[in-house]
């Protein structure tokens, strides 16, 4: 039997650690806050947005969302991006993806300015990542890194394989991975006998959306298995990407889903808007 990594809780420690700063900020007269952007009507990201502006209330952070209309234009989208990067009460620009087809995100991305890009997606972001340098880090990659480190998962020597090659969590989880010095292997849609891959992984990161795919004879005795799916079985129930049932017997670590990697991406943009509030304020007050 597996060990169930519990992510609602070491998200809920975190969350009352950040609170402590954010009050000690507070105290000096900086009130950190975060803005968030959504584009479109997605019933998903409704929900992830809800539970981002919960978490912000619960540590203390201000919360300020703006809702574009589908038919919003590029040049609107960037005007307003411009307007928050100059907007010295905002610390923290969030823009919720997907946005509309007609609308190009990278760009958008790319127009938050590096001090407040609280997702770490931004090329500045991704570039540091890539080559060591403390920066802001995606909230998800982060979210896991910090699981292995609460439960002692040493990731030096081991054979991770992440499942997912998204902007937002299979590339920069190649590179959290490869500071803790694993061998890293990316599968996606194209990978040929992903199955042998699979076998000999130390560590599993499923971050595809498929409900189930990851079964019991895909994965060896002992394997540490990371969930970062979000999906709806055919009951409409929520689940990971992992067959958890059958898997957990295997595995010697297991997440939930949920209670496992979502809430740990959460606490984390809220230590990004934290760390974002302190990077900006460095000079003046710390
Ligand atoms: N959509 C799904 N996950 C994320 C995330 O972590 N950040 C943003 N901005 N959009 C998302």
């Amino acid at each position: 039997m597996a060990i169930i990594i519990d992510g609602k809780a070491l998200a809920k420690k975190i969350r009352e650690n950040l609170k402590i700063e954010c009050d000690e900020l507070k105290e000096k007269g900086i009130n950190p806050k975060l803005a968030v952007i959504m584009v479109g009507d997605n019933q998903a990201s409704k929900v992830y947005v809800k539970n981002k502006s919960k978490a912000c209330n619960e540590v203390g952070i201000e919360y300020e969302e703006y809702l574009l209309k589908e038919d919003t234009k590029q040049e609107e989208l960037l005007d307003l991006i411009e307007k928050l990067n100059k907007d010295k009460s905002v610390n923290g620009i969030l823009l919720q993806s997907p946005i509309p087809k007609h609308l190009n995100i990278n760009e958008a991305f790319k127009t938050i300015t590096y001090l407040k890009d609280v997702d770490g997606f931004t090329p500045s972001s991704v570039g540091k990542l890539c080559i060591g340098e403390d920066t802001f880090v995606s909230c998800t990659p982060l979210g896991v890194i910090k699981m292995f480190e609460e439960y002692d998962i040493d990731l030096n020597g081991k054979d991770v394989v992440i499942l997912g090659r998204s902007n937002i969590v299979g590339k920069p989880l190649i590179q959290c991975c490869l500071q803790k010095n694993a061998t890293v292997t990316t599968c996606h849609s194209k990978t040929n006998n992903l199955k042998e891959h699979t076998k000999r992984a130390d560590v599993i990161i499923s971050a595809i959306g498929r409900p189930k795919f990851v079964t019991e004879d895909m994965v060896k005795d002992g394997v540490v298995i990371i969930d970062v799916g979000i999906n709806r079985d055919e009951n409409g129930k929520l689940v990971g990407d992992v067959d958890f049932e059958n898997v957990e017997k295997k595995a010697s670590y297991i997440t939930p889903v949920p209670g496992g990697v979502g809430p740990m991406t959460i606490a984390m943009l809220m230590n990004n808007v934290i760390k974002a509030t302190k990077e900006q304020y460095k000079e003046k007050t710390f």
